[in-house]
């Protein structure tokens, strides 16, 4: 009885929580003069739509470098990544920048906004590609709105506080609408209290949109939100911690 019961939980979190990324047995090493660098030395994961995993572990463990590679941005020496059932580890460049720019959003520790364009503008660009419905104004409002940030829509990133940036580029990450946010220590830049700002704002968008979120940090604030912790050791995975909080919804 009890064991159909749990048969019947899984399943229901299979349908309603598929695996929307998943990682296999990724490597990578770099040549660095006559040597070889390890940098991932074989990492397997997956992540379920509308998970909150934080990406977690020391300096130079190769955090960054496997949410590049996640997120298309640079490939595995060996071992694959699907998204969504779609393996992007061996695809060519072209159809790689379209499935980046429909499903994959990127928040970044230095916000990455471009200089000369308004927070408007930088929340259209990712509209310009590829092919999207509406228009990239109108969208472009609407989430600067959902950032709280509708009353600077015209202001450079140089006229914007470090939150504020980070707020515009969380709002460029979700223009297309896509499933998985992947941000690569976003409140790194930040001081405790924006840092606070942007990590409630990235909780309260999980709720609203059910969006997937997948962020290295060295917050323990930010990874103690989190459904759970995923630890990258000298390019190995290292214990998860069990004790916190697994998908429940
Ligand atoms: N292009 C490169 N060539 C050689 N080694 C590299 C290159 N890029 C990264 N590395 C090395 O790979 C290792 C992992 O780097 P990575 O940036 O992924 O670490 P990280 O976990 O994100 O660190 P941090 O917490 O400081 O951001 C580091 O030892 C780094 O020096
Ligand atoms: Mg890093």
């Amino acid at each position: 009885m009890r064991s159909s019961t749990n048969a019947t939980l899984a399943c229901s979190t299979e349908v309603e929580h598929p695996i929307i990324m998943a990682v296999e047995q990724v490597t990578k090493h770099l040549p660095l003069g006559q040597e070889r660098v390890e940098i991932l030395k074989g990492i397997s994961f997956q992540v379920r739509r509308g998970e909150f995993v934080a990406i977690v572990g020391p300096s130079g463990s190769g955090k960054s470098t496997l949410l590049g590679i996640i997120a298309g941005l640079d490939s595995p020496s060996t071992g694959r990544v699907l998204i969504e059932d779609l393996d992007i580890s061996h695809m060519s460049e072209s159809r790689l920048a379209r499935i980046r720019n429909q499903k994959i959003g990127m928040v970044f520790q230095a916000f990455n906004l471009i200089p000369t364009l308004t927070a408007q503008e930088n929340v259209e660009v990712p509209l310009y590609v590829g092919e999207h419905k509406g228009s990239p104004a109108a969208r472009a409002r609407e989430l600067l709105g959902l950032v709280g940030l509708s009353h600077r829509a015209h202001h450079r990133p140089n006229q914007l506080s470090g939150g504020e940036q980070q707020r515009v580029a969380i709002a460029r990450a979700l223009a297309s609408d896509p499933a998985l946010i992947i941000a690569d220590e976003p409140t790194g830049n930040l001081d405790a209290r924006n840092g606070e700002h942007i990590l409630k704002l990235i909780l309260e968008l999980r709720e609203r949109t059910g969006k997937t979120f997948i962020i290295a940090t060295h917050d323990p604030v930010v990874a103690s939100q989190a459904d759970r912790a995923i630890r990258i050791v000298d390019g190995l995975l290292g214990d998860i911690d069990y004790s916190q909080r697994v998908i429940t919804q």
